[in-house]
């Protein structure tokens, strides 16, 4: 992980749960989270792994409907937040969600607006690496900057930093489909902005 990604994130942390729906940006982030946290079905024997956890948002709302949750994040400054007022069976850990810990029994993986910052190797890796890590029947739900229409052709200001990538929603659904991997639903909410819920098969 390059620290200045961290550092990025670091100073980001004492405001980034105040700031709400105000803009579009905020608007479709907190919309993408509440079908992110619907998709998951979560279950009182479930194991999460929630990537980029921040502040803690995904994980803390699923904790009390699950067995367990790990919190992943590259960023001291938002795990202090998220573990503050945790539920006893929510685990925080500092590191870097492309190298994700082993996580026993896990059945979901979560990835909440955390994605933007990988190249197309290194998230294809990962989506990879989920499916190795996810027991038959798991799920992979990850909401974040995926579009469904060319980003140039849309009228929004979403791409304000320059280490954002630009991802289209379809090649990574046919990615995490080919050879029977996974099971997608794609849910577009906003041009640039998808819900994919990936049931590993
Ligand atoms: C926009 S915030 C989203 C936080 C949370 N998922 C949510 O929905 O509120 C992105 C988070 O991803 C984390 N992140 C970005 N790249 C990461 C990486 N390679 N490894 C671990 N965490 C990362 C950042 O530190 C930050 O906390």
């Amino acid at each position: 992980m390059s620290s200045p990604l961290r550092s990025f994130w670091d100073e980001r942390a004492a405001d980034y749960d105040s700031a709400g729906s105000e803009n579009a940006e905020g608007y479709w982030r907190h919309t993408a989270t509440n079908v992110l946290l619907t998709r998951c079905e979560a279950d009182k024997d479930d194991v999460v792994l929630d990537l980029g956890c921040g502040t803690g948002n995904v994980t803390k709302t699923l904790a009390p409907h699950v067995k367990r949750i790990v919190g992943l994040d590259v960023s001291p400054k938002m795990l202090e937040r998220a573990q503050m007022d945790a539920p006893s069976n929510a685990e925080f850990r500092q590191g870097d969600l492309r190298k994700p810990p082993h996580v026993l029994g896990l059945t979901h993986i979560t990835a909440c607006y955390a994605l933007t910052a990988l190249t197309k190797t290194e998230r294809r890796a990962l989506w990879d690496q989920c499916w190795r890590m996810l027991k038959p029947g798991g799920m992979l739900v990850v909401a974040d900057l995926f579009w469904t229409v060319p980003p140039e052709q849309v009228d929004a200001d979403f791409f304000e930093e320059d280490w954002m990538q630009s991802v289209s929603a379809t090649e990574e659904m046919e990615f995490l489909e080919r050879d029977g991997r996974f099971r997608v639903l794609m849910e577009p909410l906003h041009p640039l902005v998808t819900v994919l819920t990936a049931a590993r098969l």
